[in-house]
């Protein structure tokens, strides 16, 4: 449901949806699996409002879990309260109970995404947020598209995801998906032993026409390679911010990024083409992780063309040429590539040229023990913490230990003998973590720098890093060991470089962004591959109010759960207010 009511004091409208949680059974594979949706459908309702807008979604929730929706990449300035992270900005919606968010979208513009902030439901529970600008589509900067077609890259796990967050405390090997899927169709490269082939998304196009394609990785745990045989790409906008358009034939997309692109459809119309979105992995693992991947098809529409009918004697479609499963410089070359176009805007920002604070995390693997090392849980870690989410039942948690500012146990991060499953002797030395709830103060208006350093414990993995509340100007990345004075100034574009909420960290390498801390308020920062978070690999940035009641949060809205009993609406109350 949704309903756009205009607003008399503005031409802002606000736009309103009622998002029902709630557990159905889904069959594919040969296999009913009991998914927690919203509103029934997988992916999840689209959000469309035009920049300005507010926004209002009440949320039922049906779901015997814990549930906060997150509104991913939405900047929510002065309004931490509706950004949706459990027990850091509010108490969960509980089971049979309810709660409406409110928020405005000002100052962005294209694609971004919503999507459950607990557990591991961000895998079901999800959908597109796609923002138009306020003067329509004319002001787009790249020719208007035809149509726009959100394309929500996803997987299909054949398991209740609420319930696999349990088991991660100890490991995350062994929990694997079953299939990538592409607006939840899962396509014909995945089958069963019934030998039902699993239907695939389907794109028709125009010849010669242009397409806005809006595209989000919703999966849990990939980044994904993105093709469409005899078609190029051209990029002009990445986690909602416009870039200048870069052509290429495969897009890279990590857990929570979004990109727009256009894509003309200029190939021979006699033939369709498939379209595959397959999930690299960084390294060779052992046992070996499963080939995830879902194909697609873009199909011609011809005048009069019945395409059901396109017929036995139609030549099979044509497929692309994919990079290879373990080769991670399309992703390096991909992020690489991306400038931003309106930094010199009137209504652009400019990079912070001084910077006030300076933070160099590394993202490892730790192991915290108990009884003297008996028992010991391997997980993620930044700075060799492990963050816990220390909740008292009082909201919002206020007590963070700050991160050192440099790596307390420097190592050689990047050394590939650390690359195999299973710590060795020098690896075990340097995993040890403490538990702690750390987060890290800005002052208002503070110019903040983060190089981010992954390191080789982590089987190479990559990290996209996403900070709530806030842009991050991504100003470098580079293989190997962050090194000051050989990279700074020699890597840093300070002049045009992207600005996105999600960082991808390279695989064996490090990623440096600088971004204002000018929103008050407690944010999240934290790996949206779901397993390095769902272990530890989080913590929070906490920005002070400034001098002026411009520059100061107000209090959390007065409706907001509470964690003790008692509290919020309960879905009888809620249920009558909708009638
Ligand atoms: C929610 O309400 C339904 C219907 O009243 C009830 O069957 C169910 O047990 C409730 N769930 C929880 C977790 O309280
Ligand atoms: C958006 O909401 C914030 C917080 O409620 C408020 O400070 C700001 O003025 C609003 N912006 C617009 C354009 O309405
Ligand atoms: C499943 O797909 C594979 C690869 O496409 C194919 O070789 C196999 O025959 C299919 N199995 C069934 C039962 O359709
Ligand atoms: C851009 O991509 C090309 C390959 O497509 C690569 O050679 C080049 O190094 C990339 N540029 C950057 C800055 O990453
Ligand atoms: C770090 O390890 C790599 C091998 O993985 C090696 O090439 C490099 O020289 C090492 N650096 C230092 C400073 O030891
Ligand atoms: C959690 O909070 C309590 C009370 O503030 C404190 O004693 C405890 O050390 C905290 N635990 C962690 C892991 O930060
Ligand atoms: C749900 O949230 C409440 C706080 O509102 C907490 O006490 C409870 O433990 C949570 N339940 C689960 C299953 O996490």
């Amino acid at each position: 449901m949704a309903v756009a009511l205009p607003m008399a004091a503005a031409a802002a409208a606000v736009v309103e949806h009622t998002f029902v949680v709630s557990q159905v059974g889904m069959t594919h594979l040969c296999q009913e699996t009991l998914v927690t949706v919203v509103n029934g459908q997988l992916p999840g309702p689209a959000i469309e409002v035009t920049e300005g807008d507010w926004v209002a979604v009440h949320v039922i929730n049906k779901s015997p879990y814990n549930m906060t929706i997150h509104w991913h990449g939405v900047k929510q300035r002065l309004n931490c309260w509706a950004d949706g992270v459990p027990m850091i900005t509010q108490c969960p919606v509980r089971p049979n109970h309810s709660f409406t968010y409110r928020f405005n979208v000002s100052r962005q513009e294209a694609t971004l995404w919503w999507h459950a902030h607990v557990s591991c439901l961000l895998g079901c529970v999800h959908g597109a947020f796609i923002i138009r600008p306020r003067h329509g589509a004319s002001s787009y900067p790249f020719p208007k598209p035809h149509r726009e077609v959100p394309l929500v890259i996803g997987e299909w796990w054949q398991t209740d995801l609420g319930q696999i967050d349990k088991s991660l405390t100890n490991s995350f090997f062994g929990f694997n998906p079953s299939s990538a899927t592409i607006n939840g169709k899962l396509g014909d490269l995945n089958n069963c032993s019934g030998g039902l082939v699993e239907e695939g998304y389907v794109l028709e196009v125009e010849a010669g026409k242009n397409y806005l394609l809006r595209l989000i990785n919703a999966a849990l745990i990939s980044e994904y390679y993105f093709k469409i045989a005899g078609h190029k790409f051209t990029v002009v906008a990445a986690d909602a911010n416009y870039v200048k358009p870069y052509t290429t034939d495969v897009i890279a997309i990590a857990p929570g990024e979004t990109v727009d692109a256009l894509l003309v459809a200029d190939a021979a119309p006699e033939r369709s083409n498939y379209m595959v979105a397959l999930a690299n992995q960084p390294s060779i693992t052992n046992p070996p992780f499963p080939v995830t991947v879902t194909r697609g098809t873009l199909r011609y529409l011809n005048d009069g063309d019945d395409p059901a009918a396109a017929g036995d004697d139609a030549p099979p479609p044509l497929g692309p040429e994919m990079p290879g499963l373990h080769d991670m410089m399309p992703s390096f070359y991909f992020h690489g590539n991306l400038t931003s176009l309106r930094l010199a805007h009137p209504r652009g920002r400019t990079v912070p040229a001084h910077v006030d604070e300076r933070l160099l995390v590394t993202l490892s693997m730790g192991s915290v023990c108990r009884n003297g090392g008996e028992s010991c849980a391997r997980g993620g870690s930044i700075d060799h913490s492990s963050v816990v989410v220390n909740g008292t039942g009082e909201q919002p948690q206020q007590l963070y230990t700050p991160l050192p500012e440099r790596p307390p146990r420097p190592f050689n991060f990047t050394d590939r003998a650390f690359i195999p499953i299973g710590p060795t002797e020098a690896e075990a030395q340097l995993e040890p973590t403490r538990k702690a709830t750390t987060g890290q103060r800005f002052l208002y208006g503070a110019a903040v720098e983060v190089v981010f350093q992954n390191t080789a414990v982590m089987q190479s993995d990559y990290n996209p890093m996403h900070l709530h509340g806030h842009d991050m100007f991504v100003v470098a990345q580079g293989h190997g060991d962050f090194d000051a004075a050989r990279d700074v100034p020699a890597r840093y574009n300070l002049v045009d470089p992207p600005v996105r909420n999600t960082v991808l960290v390279p695989s064996l390498g490090w990623a440096a962004v600088r971004f204002v801390a000018d929103n008050p308020g407690v944010w999240y920062l934290h790996c949206h591959y779901e397993f390095h978070v769902a272990v530890g690999m989080a913590t929070v940035f906490v920005t002070e109010d400034g001098p002026t009641v411009g520059s100061a949060l107000p209090p959390p809205p007065a409706d907001l759960p509470k964690c003790g009993g008692g509290h919020g609406s309960s879905l009888d109350a809620m249920e009558n207010d909708l009638l």
